[in-house]
C-alpha cells in the first residue's frame, strides 16, 4: 500500500555533506520525495515537533541539537513507506544500527544520528502536517 512518511536529514548529516547520499538511498529504495525543503528550525519549532518526548531526560538536548543548524525535511511516498524508511534508517543508536543503514553510515551517537523518520501512520500524519500544507505536496510523477 502506498503511504507517506516524514523524514528529516538532521543538522549533523547536513554539516557532514551527506544530503546527497541520503537522498540517493531513499530513491534507490523506492521512496519518492513528494515535498522537500531545507530549513533552520528555531528551538520552539523543534520543541513542537518532538513534543511527544517532552518528559524525556534528553528532550532539551535533542531540541538544542535539532535547532543547531539547517535540516532537510521531506515527505517520502511509496509502498510501506513508514516501515521501509525505519529499516533504511537503522536503530536509534548508530552503534547498534545494522550495516548498510543510514545511521550506521552517517550517525555519530544516539543523539547525533543523522535522520528522523515517522514511526506510525498517526505520527506521519501529524509530522507531515507540521511542516507541509497540502498544496506543497506533489504527487504527479
Ligand atoms: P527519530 O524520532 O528522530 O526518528 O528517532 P527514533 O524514533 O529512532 O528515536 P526516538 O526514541 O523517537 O528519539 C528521538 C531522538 O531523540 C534523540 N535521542 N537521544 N540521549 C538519548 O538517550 C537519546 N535518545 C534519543 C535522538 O536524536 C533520537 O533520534
Ligand atoms: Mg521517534
Amino acid at each position: 500500500m502506498s503511504e507517506r512518511t516524514l523524514a528529516i536529514i538532521k543538522p549533523d548529516a547536513v554539516k557532514k555533506h551527506a544530503i546527497g547520499d541520503i537522498l540517493s538511498r531513499y530513491e534507490k529504495a523506492g521512496l519518492k520525495p513528494v515535498a522537500m525543503k531545507l530549513l533552520h528550525m528555531a528551538k520552539p519549532v523543534a520543541e513542537g515537533f518532538y513534543a511527544v518526548h517532552k518528559a524525556r531526560p534528553f528532550f532539551d538536548s535533542l531540541c538544542t541539537f535539532m535547532s543547531s543548524g539547517p535540516s532537510v525535511v521531506l515527505v517520502l511516498q511509496g509502498d510501506n513507506a513508514i516501515k521501509k524508511n525505519r529499516e533504511l534508517m537503522g536503530a536509534t543508536d548508530p552503534a547498534k544500527a545494522e550495516q548498510g543503514t543510514i545511521r550506521a553510515a552517517h550517525g555519530s551517537n544516539i543523539e547525533y544520528n543523522a535522520v528522523h523518520g515517522s514511526d506510525s501512520p498517526d505520527t506521519a500524519q501529524f509530522e507531515i502536517g507540521f511542516f507541509f500544507p497540502g498544496m506543497e505536496i506533489y504527487d504527479g510523477r
